[in-house]
């Protein structure tokens, strides 16, 4: 439950050198709401740590923790240099007062301080030395929010870890307290906003009762720098204004959705603004009334604007017109539409062009609307890779999505910068992830689920943060500082996200989840309503080979990339073999680059992820006693599950490949269960 803001009491030895720096706290003379819990997450941190009341007021003696604004500053005669830490950005510095040695956390704003506060809490349960501090960190993005796709009912869409944490029935009167642990974790990561609701929005959260209920929620998360967001329903109008219209040129519309937005910040003030899942997989939208993505968006985006609100629209559409390739459709739609979004509208889109496999090439519009905000959706609840059970660390994921190169500015244009706003005129940034939290006693369904909410944290703050170093802060702030058992975490966590692309699609095969609930395999299915819901569509298997040609002389994706990206990826000598069968349809006897057949080299992944999950399950067992027993068991329980159902993926792959291709897998090679 303390996910890893745990604070366990230190050695006498640590405890003793860490008061000399910090044993008490003082701030500005009127603390904000926001101060007042860097303050009070100092006295529970610092006192849980050091096994001690910690005081705070105005005195200064030899180990304050001076939580210093630039008033403070000038009270106290310091000058640090602020001027490029924005209003969330902080500074931590060891130092001299009056001949007392202080640790100074220094911020142009509440947040700052707040995110420093957390700082050095972390710094102190890592065991880093705390005698000559010296950090500064500031966000790169502005909007780094949750996206929960909570239903009303309090069922949680994609949802693995319990029911929703928002107690609809019970709110606004009764605020569970577990909601200040929320806000808390995810300031101590930098997150800064949450939308409390289901992208496959209820109208009902726009009612009056909701709203109310909202506005509790908000009043819970705003002492921690958190602002809450809505997912709008574009047919609202309609189901709750009597309107027989939402077109968004309709100036009923537009006025109704106005009166909607200054409804909701009377209640809520600092309001975040709207989400949008719009003319996708059912959902209503503007394309309803023969308007385009953007004109809907707009009379949205205005319908804030005087509040200072933002639109975030959703960019995951697939049409079930032109099925010919889904992974086309999101840049065909939004490409032509760039430069024509308002200000204050965000186009938020997934990592990847089909929906958060375990691996995607980088989505192509990132790079190619220098126009218009791009914010990227990351969805940390891992819908395709294993839901709860199965350990994988998601930071791999994500580095290797912000790292790749769009090539759209020149050489080094990586998706990260795109996202970071460097090549454009527009002001607002932000990356998004899809919630991995419930009501489990544990948060997030597991142990290590916990590690991709802290990575997602980490990532939006700095999207060019390396995914190892956050799994060595994660590791060491959950497990304690520790060595040994950090560097077997480490590595179980770095190699679980390649062991799952192993065994459930390797060398670039997507999409092979079972119908529904995506959580098996089922590249058999092709009898699905829509084509492009069937795990056939994307593998193309039949008894000449495999994969999807994305090609010219196929669906020719590629040519949605910069040129010279498109050249690597429609090139067979250069296209990563981790894409291969993403970009290409090819012989099952086709020559790998290593000189083995498609064939061989596809058995070979799936036995190596099999083996990738029994190999963690030997490193979890030789934590066994440095881990307290219940997350220890639940651990190797969940990972005795994993390798049972990698060697089902493993299995019903093969059989499946065998039956249409007419192979055989080697003598030698596992048979299945
Ligand atoms: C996936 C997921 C849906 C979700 C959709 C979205 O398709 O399976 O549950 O609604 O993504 O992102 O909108």
């Amino acid at each position: 439950y303390r996910l890893w803001l745990r604070y366990d009491a230190l050695s006498a030895q640590r405890a003793g050198a860490v008061a000399q720096r910090a044993a008490s706290i003082t701030g500005p003379d009127r603390p904000s709401a926001v101060v007042a819990s860097a303050i009070s997450e100092l006295q529970r941190g610092l006192g849980g740590m050091l096994a001690r009341e910690i005081p705070a007021g105005t005195q200064i003696s030899a180990g304050t923790v001076i939580l210093a604004n630039p008033s403070v500053q000038a009270r106290l005669g310091i000058d640090l240099p602020l001027s490029d830490l924005g209003a969330e950005g902080y500074l931590l510095r060891s130092m001299t007062l009056d001949g007392k040695p202080v640790t100074v956390v220094a911020a142009n704003g509440d947040a700052g301080l707040l995110y420093g506060a957390f700082a050095l809490l972390e710094h102190i349960q890592r065991g880093l030395p705390i005698d000559e501090m010296n950090m500064r960190s500031a966000p790169k993005l502005q909007l780094r929010v949750l996206d929960h796709w909570d239903n009303l009912d309090g069922s949680v869409e994609r949802g693995y870890a319990g029911q929703s944490i928002w107690n609809w029935w019970t709110l606004p009167e009764h605020v569970d307290p577990r909601l200040v642990d929320y806000a808390r974790a995810n300031a101590s990561i930098g997150i800064n906003g949450a939308v409390l609701n289901n992208v496959n929005a209820s109208a009902l959260s726009l009612t009056p009762r909701y709203i109310a209920k909202a506005a509790a929620i908000a009043d819970t998360l705003r002492p921690w720098g958190m602002k809450v967001y809505l997912s709008a329903r574009f047919s609202a109008p309609i189901e709750l204004g009597g309107l027989d219209t939402a077109d968004p040129l309709d100036p009923e519309v537009a006025a109704w959705w106005k009166a909607k937005a200054d409804e909701i910040y009377a209640s809520i003030p600092d309001f975040g603004g709207f989400l949008v899942k719009a003319n996708s997989e059912g959902q209503p939208g503007p394309q309803d009334y023969h308007r385009s993505h953007a004109e809907g968006a707009n009379m949205l985006a205005a319908a804030v604007a005087p509040h200072g609100g933002i639109v975030m629209w959703r960019a995951f559409v697939y049409s079930a017109e032109d099925a010919t390739d889904r992974a086309k459709q999101a840049y065909a739609e939004f490409k032509p539409l760039d430069g024509t979004f308002a200000d204050n509208v965000l186009l938020q889109v997934k990592n990847g062009p089909i929906d958060f496999q375990p691996r995607e090439p980088f989505h192509p519009l990132f790079g190619a609307m220098p126009e218009t905000p791009l914010m990227m959706e990351f969805q940390i609840t891992k819908e395709y890779l294993g839901q709860a059970t199965h350990l994988v660390y998601l930071g791999p994921l994500w580095e290797e999505v912000l790292e790749a190169d769009t090539r759209r500015h020149g050489e080094g244009a990586t998706v990260a910068k795109v996202i970071e706003g460097r090549y454009g005129a527009h002001k607002l940034t932000g990356m998004a992830g899809v919630a991995n939290i419930g009501d489990d006693r544990d948060w997030t369904g597991s142990t290590f689920n916990q590690a991709n909410w802290f990575a997602f944290g980490r990532m939006a703050w700095n999207p060019q943060s390396s995914a190892r170093n956050i799994a060595v802060e994660w590791a060491e702030l959950t497990f304690g500082p520790r060595d040994d058992v950090t560097r077997t975490v480490l590595d179980m966590m770095m190699t679980s996200r390649e062991a799952v692309v192993n065994y459930m699609t390797p060398l670039g095969l997507a999409h092979q989840m079972a119908t529904g609930h995506h959580y098996g395999p089922g590249p058999w299915v092709s009898d699905l309503g829509r084509p492009e819901w069937n795990p056939a569509y994307y593998n193309r298997a039949d008894k000449d080979g495999i994969g999807f040609d994305r090609t010219a002389s196929g669906s020719n994706a590629i040519a949605q990339y910069a040129p010279p990206v498109a050249k690597e990826f429609g090139d067979l000598a250069a296209v990563p073999d981790r894409d291969l069968l993403w970009f290409h349809h090819l012989a099952w006897d086709y020559r790998m680059r290593s000189g083995e057949t498609l064939w061989q080299s596809l058995l070979d992944h799936y036995q190596t992820g099999v083996e990738q999950v029994q190999a963690m399950e030997r490193q979890w067992q030789s934590l066994k006693g440095d881990i307290d027993p219940r997350r220890f068991a639940k651990t190797a329980d969940f990972l005795r599950i994993q390798e049972k159902e990698a060697k089902w993926w493993r299995d019903a792959s093969v059989l499946y490949w065998e039956s249409v291709s007419g192979k055989r897998a080697p003598e030698g090679y596992p048979e299945p269960a």
